[in-house]
């Protein structure tokens, strides 16, 4: 069989990480909001850009030491299941068909702009499934990265079934938006309540065991830490009495605790100095945004339910990326100076 890329391979490997970028966000108005914030939580927790830098560097796994990666960041290893956290999740075998079918139908005369694309394949499947298009959107462009990340030989290779169950699959979107919203009531005379107000993260909204109690102030991965089963049996980040998200320093200087925020991002504490600037040296996100749906879970502070997703896997990879980038800008600029 040819290991040769097809002409739709070829042409997202024209798309560099800041072109994604631009394609995300023009998709977002056209998502629906139940897979907004998760999408861009997708995107985020599988940069190409570090990825390329992996297929770059002459040995990968010293690479991945230095970058103090751990766990699972490599897509190819969860090509069916990294994407299960999106309302959208529950279409993917027929999303994986079709956008496989777009592929090997592509030509390379079509000049279509990715963006277009994607809401093609988008409407064809919410066609067939007689659903909205938005609900197909993010997980379309999901598969599409997924594909330039992993290959079109190696996408098509597993089985594509999707991990929801008939309650789940049943779910309305309208419903997990109103679950996400819900705040927990804090009893007849909560409203007398102040610091003792108790609130529920979910952290993962597929299976009911997956929520905590956070106490109104207090850090999320503090919080978790009270959930005493065994989680290290099921992720190996995580240690044993430190509860399901995994933690290390507590202090914004490990990476290790990273979240997305799929619903309540605004009900968590504003983003300090000390979290924003670890963020970016992490490399997770590089925002002014106040309350951004990437967080350190050890400095997010609680103040009302929120839904999150953990990320499998951790790493310092923000400043050696941007080192990087202007390595390769800086020729071209000094070939600019020499010809000025
Ligand atoms: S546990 Fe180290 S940054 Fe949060």
């Amino acid at each position: 069989m040819s290991t040769e890329p097809n002409a739709f391979e070829h042409f997202l490997q024209r798309h560099d990480e800041a072109a994604w970028a631009q394609v995300v966000n023009e998709l977002l108005p056209l998502t629906h909001e139940v897979d907004r914030n998760a999408t861009q939580i997708w995107f985020a927790f599988f940069p190409l850009a570090l990825l390329r830098a992996l297929e770059a560097a002459d040995d990968s796994a010293q690479l991945a030491q230095k970058l103090l990666l751990q766990g699972k960041y490599y897509l190819k290893d969860q090509i069916d299941t990294s994407h299960t956290f999106l309302y959208g999740h529950r279409f993917w075998p027929e999303v994986k068909q079709a956008v496989s079918a777009h592929a090997d139908s592509f030509k390379s005369t079509n000049n279509a702009p990715l963006t277009d694309q994607i809401r093609v394949v988008a409407r064809t499947v919410a066609a067939a499934r007689k659903v909205d298009e938005s609900l197909l959107v993010g997980i379309t462009a999901v598969a599409c990265m997924t594909i330039a990340q992993v290959g079109l030989a190696a996408f098509k290779r597993t089985p594509g079934a999707g991990a929801l169950d008939k309650r789940e699959l049943r779910r309305a979107p309208e419903d997990v938006l109103r679950a996400r919203a819900q705040d927990d009531s804090q009893g007849l005379f909560g409203f007398l309540r102040t610091t003792d107000r108790r609130w529920t993260v979910v952290w993962n909204e597929h299976e009911p065991t997956a929520r905590f109690k956070m106490i109104e102030g207090q850090e999320v991965a503090s919080a978790a830490a009270t959930d005493k089963r065994d989680w290290s049996q099921v992720e190996p980040r995580c240690t044993i009495n430190e509860g399901p998200i995994p933690v290390q320093c507590r202090s914004a200087s490990c990476g290790t605790c990273w979240v997305g925020v799929l619903g309540g991002a605004e009900k968590l504490s504003d983003v300090a100095p000390r979290e924003r600037k670890a963020m970016r040296l992490f490399g997770y996100i590089d925002t002014d945004e106040p309350r951004p749906i990437i967080r350190l879970a050890c400095q997010a502070q609680g103040g009302g339910a929120v839904s999150i997703v953990i990320p499998p896997w951790n790493g310092v990879f923000g400043k050696y990326l941007r080192a990087q980038q202007a390595e390769q800008e800086q020729p071209q600029s000094a070939t600019v100076e020499a010809g000025a």
